[in-house]
């Protein structure tokens, strides 16, 4: 099977990350990517000897078009990458380019998902989808309940938070196995 040369963008812990670093003899190429110089995904993908970029601010999204271009990167994924990416950019990665919700998409789009699932007592999952110019709206292509509605309730909402991350975890690992 041709195994993908893929670039997975950050901003925070990488938890996430882990998982792709952990299966990383699974592609042709593994590059991060982060918009936080602090971010401890990149102490993460170090300890691997994975190549990383940190971006520069202002960012600029020709250059790193090019540096993708330069490494060969055929696929794209967002793993808690909090910058908002311009249609520009989007549209030059189209069918190429995935993200990680934490959240039954469509419903609690943006930020504060996994609170606000539980402050409504609603259950809690997590989303693969392909990236389009619009936030967190594009055709889903993986999707599982972390927490169903009938655990909710009695829930805390740190045991929910842990068991939503746990289930991105699984979710990632089977979107990468699927490749
Ligand atoms: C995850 O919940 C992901 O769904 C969201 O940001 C979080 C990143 O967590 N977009 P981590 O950095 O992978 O631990």
């Amino acid at each position: 099977m041709h195994k993908k040369k893929l670039a997975v963008f950050i901003s925070g812990y990488g938890s996430n990350l882990n998982v792709f670093l952990q299966n990383k003899d699974k592609f042709a190429d593994l590059y991060v990517v982060s918009s936080n110089a602090e971010a401890y995904g990149l102490v993460r993908a170090e300890n691997c000897n994975v190549d990383r970029l940190v971006l520069e601010q202002p960012l600029s999204w020709l250059t790193l078009q090019q540096k993708l271009i330069e490494r060969g990167t055929e696929v794209i994924f967002l793993a808690g990458f909090m910058r908002i990416l311009p249609a520009s950019f989007v549209n030059l990665w189209e069918g190429r380019l995935f993200n990680l919700h934490p959240s039954l998409l469509p419903k609690y789009k943006g930020l504060n998902s996994i609170q606000r699932a539980h402050a409504a007592g609603d259950e809690i999952g997590v989303t693969i989808h392909q990236v389009t110019a619009e936030v967190d709206s594009g055709h889903i292509v993986a999707q599982k309940i972390a927490v169903s509605q009938s655990e909710v309730g009695p829930m805390s909402l740190e045991e929910a938070t842990q068991r939503t991350h746990a289930c991105e975890h699984e979710l990632v690992l089977a979107w990468i196995n699927s490749l």
